[in-house]
């Protein structure tokens, strides 16, 4: 499943956040890249224990975990903390893969990465290129949200960001270990919940929307690591 989520930060929480991330000294993205990422990554990151990164990440942290949309679209067990990269004069990011595995910076604890994140800072029409190509079981999607939206896609997935020719790219990036490991699944749940959800708000006193929670817990449940 691949879910744009609108407004995950607000405008003034953009502005502020933007402010801080072109002020702070940025470095080769190479320096987190695996062997063969490396060799496709052209782009500048924050170093990861930078204060403006861990600023910004406990900002954008906090307000996916009060996001109703999030929470049932990710069921997150793990959110790795937020990094930032930036596209300028051509920079780009050739088809690659994430890493499996990645370790949680100051607690040595691995976690999986079932879901990768990308939080737009800057608005499309701040630059040109820079888009995310994600290449699914249904093809590939082209995605450049607007600032404080986040597109959340299948970890298993290649991907790519094309060539920024002008302007600047600005975003956040990250992985979620899911209590629930399969995308299947989880996308089966999450239509079951905004399913449950909608029949809720139009018939909140109908005997099935208990018996409908009731399965929707049972399975996950059933699925759920925790
Ligand atoms: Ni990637």
């Amino acid at each position: 499943m691949i879910l744009d989520l609108p407004a995950v930060l607000t405008p003034t929480q953009i502005a502020e956040s933007r402010a801080l991330l072109e002020s702070a000294d940025w470095i080769d993205g190479r320096a987190t890249a695996g062997h063969q990422g490396a060799r496709v990554k052209d782009n500048l990151q924050l170093p990861a224990d930078h204060p403006v990164a861990r600023q910004i990440g406990t900002v954008i942290t906090r307000a996916l975990t009060t996001n109703p949309l999030f929470m049932s679209a990710a069921l997150p067990l793990h959110i790795l903390p937020p990094m930032f990269n930036r596209y300028t004069g051509g920079h780009q990011f050739g088809t690659h893969v994430d890493g499996s595995i990645r370790t949680i910076p100051g607690t040595g604890q691995r976690m999986r990465t079932d879901l990768s994140a990308t939080l737009f800072f800057a608005e499309p029409s701040d630059y040109d290129g820079g888009e995310l190509i994600i290449e699914d079981t249904y093809g590939a999607k082209s995605v450049k949200l607007p600032a404080g939206h986040m597109i959340l896609y299948p970890g298993t997935s290649l991907h790519r960001v094309t060539p920024v020719t002008r302007g600047a790219r600005l975003c956040a990036f990250f992985w979620i270990q899911s209590m629930i490991r399969d995308d299947g699944r989880r996308s089966t749940l999450f239509e079951m919940d905004v399913a449950i959800q909608r029949l809720g708000s139009e018939k909140a006193t109908h005997p099935s929307v208990i018996s409908l929670t009731g399965v929707y817990h049972n399975l996950l449940r059933q699925w759920a690591e925790v």
